[in-house]
């Protein structure tokens, strides 16, 4: 499976479901309450996971605009849907028309699992084009850095290391925030003037978690040899012990997440 294909998607959509923050997105449905009609952007829809997490919290008819820049994922979004709810499919690349995509009705900004991979200047962008236009913004499973895995390796903190450094390069958008990607964003929108709403999402693995935990490990082993600092051999050795936890039913993983609310005060 390759960085954000459909496949991938599919596989992490039920962790990120259960590892969405239950405040965070209670705040998000409790801001929309008693409104009638509520028209929401996603950011890097991929095939509609935040979508099919939100959409059900809204008691109200909703306008959807699914933005991404990848025609096979937006082809997989939701075709049929309730007649009160809207899905429309914007072929975006949000690197260069962000402010294209925020155009038009809207009462709601989402993304999720966007943020890390975008630049501190694309952050500060969206920042102040949501502030410009008073949008709320609900940013689920910004990756922040924490990895925990069980039983311990000696070879684990190195290559973790490997993987945060892997996930400040570009992804599309310039020099990526990577683990810094919430807490930046936090900031940034508290200085354009909003309320923060913030929280842990964080995936956990059990034991059972089999496939995705080899997903996962198999991708972390091939940012670090990419990123270089641990030699490919020693790569190679720690992901076939890692892979032997998995298969003996011994692992499990943590992985940092943080979603955050953010509302437009009365203040400017
Ligand atoms: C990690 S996936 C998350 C997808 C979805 N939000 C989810 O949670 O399942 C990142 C998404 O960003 C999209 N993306 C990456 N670069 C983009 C760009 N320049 N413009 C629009 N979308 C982009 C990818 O196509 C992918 O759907």
């Amino acid at each position: 499976m390759s960085g954000f294909s459909a496949a991938w998607l599919e596989l992490r959509e039920p962790y990120d479901r259960s590892a969405r923050n239950a405040t965070v997105i209670d705040a998000v449905a409790a801001a929309f309450a008693g409104q009638p009609a509520v028209s929401i952007v996603d950011l890097a829809c991929g095939t509609g996971s935040t979508f099919r997490a939100v959409s059900p919290r809204l008691k109200a008819r909703q306008n959807w605009r699914l933005v991404d820049n990848d025609l096979s994922l937006l082809a997989r979004t939701p075709q049929s849907t309730p007649p009160d709810i809207h899905v429309a499919t914007v072929p975006v690349d949000l690197n260069r028309d962000l402010e294209a995509a925020l155009d038009g009705p809207a009462d709601l900004v989402t993304t999720s699992a966007l943020l890390d991979l975008v630049s501190d200047e694309w952050l500060e962008r969206l920042a102040i084009e949501a502030a410009a236009r008073r949008l709320p913004v609900y940013a689920a499973l910004s990756y922040d850095g924490r990895i925990e895995l069980t039983p311990q390796d000696p070879a684990d903190a190195a290559i973790i290391d490997g993987v945060n450094r892997h996930q400040r390069t570009d992804k599309g958008f310039g020099p990526a925030l990577g683990p810094d990607a919430a807490r930046t964003a936090v900031t940034r929108f508290e200085h354009v003037g909003y309320a923060v709403v913030h929280g842990v999402a964080d995936w956990v693995f059990a034991p059972k978690d089999r496939e995705i935990q080899l997903e996962m490990l198999t991708g972390w082993a091939a940012a670090a040899r990419e990123i270089g600092g641990v030699s490919p051999t020693d790569v190679i050795a720690w992901l076939t012990r890692r892979r032997g936890f998995v298969t003996s039913g011994r692992s499990t993983i943590r992985v940092g997440h943080v979603d955050f609310f953010a509302t437009p005060t009365g203040s400017r």
